[in-house]
């Protein structure tokens, strides 16, 4: 397997099928899906990777430096409270922010998800990532869980996507996914 960077432009039609199976979307799903994608290659400061096995992508991932402009990262920072004791990452600054990461189904449980997420945050300047997942995706809560990830406590669009976030500890060495496995 080879995990590089992705440009998503290029690889659009790879990325949303790859997207589509990992989630069994309908078409009706996959074309809104599509539209987001497309509006999405335009943010700046967005950063992708992808992992090939024989030239086909078998998974990818992005994220951007959390941006105040969408509407869900102003939730949840509000209520994290951005204040000293108001939260364990109170007083690391914005987080940098996961905002899609899908592998496909043959090939689950092999490490795809792993390095991705590995690859798209090791050089991050940010101390803390932030991601919002479905509430009923407990297989990705736990993927997410393992890699270093926990709750946050925070709902997010109608209580049906919940936020998980991963840091440096305070004067310790750094967690998932900054390093370690
Ligand atoms: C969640 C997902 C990205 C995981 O990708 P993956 O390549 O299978 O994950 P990895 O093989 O790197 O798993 C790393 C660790 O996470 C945990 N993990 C992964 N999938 C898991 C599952 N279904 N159940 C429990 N733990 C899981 C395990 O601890 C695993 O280590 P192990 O296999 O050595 O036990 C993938 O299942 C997926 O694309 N799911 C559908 C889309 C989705 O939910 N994306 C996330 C949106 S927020």
């Amino acid at each position: 397997m080879r995990v590089t960077p992705l440009a998503l432009g290029r690889h659009l039609e790879q990325v949303l099928a790859v997207q589509c199976r990992a989630n069994r979307f309908d078409g009706v799903e996959t074309a809104a899906r599509g539209a987001v994608l497309r509006r999405r290659i335009g943010t700046p400061a967005l950063d992708a990777v992808g992992a090939f096995r024989a030239g086909e992508l078998v998974g990818y991932a992005y994220g951007a430096p959390l941006d105040d402009g969408w509407p869900w990262a102003r939730h949840v920072m509000a209520e994290l409270g951005d204040a000293p004791g108001g939260g364990p990452y109170a007083g690391l600054g914005r987080p940098y922010a996961v905002l899609e990461l899908h592998v496909d189904p043959g090939s689950w449980r092999q490490g795809v998800g792993r390095a991705l997420l590995h690859r798209l945050c090791a050089p991050v300047s940010q101390r803390w990532v932030l991601l919002t997942r479905q509430r009923s995706a407990t297989a990705a809560g736990r993927f997410y869980a393992a890699l270093g990830f926990s709750e946050l406590g925070v709902s997010v669009g109608d209580e049906g996507y919940v936020a998980m976030a991963a840091g440096r500890a305070r004067g310790g060495p750094p967690s998932c996914p900054f390093g370690g496995r």
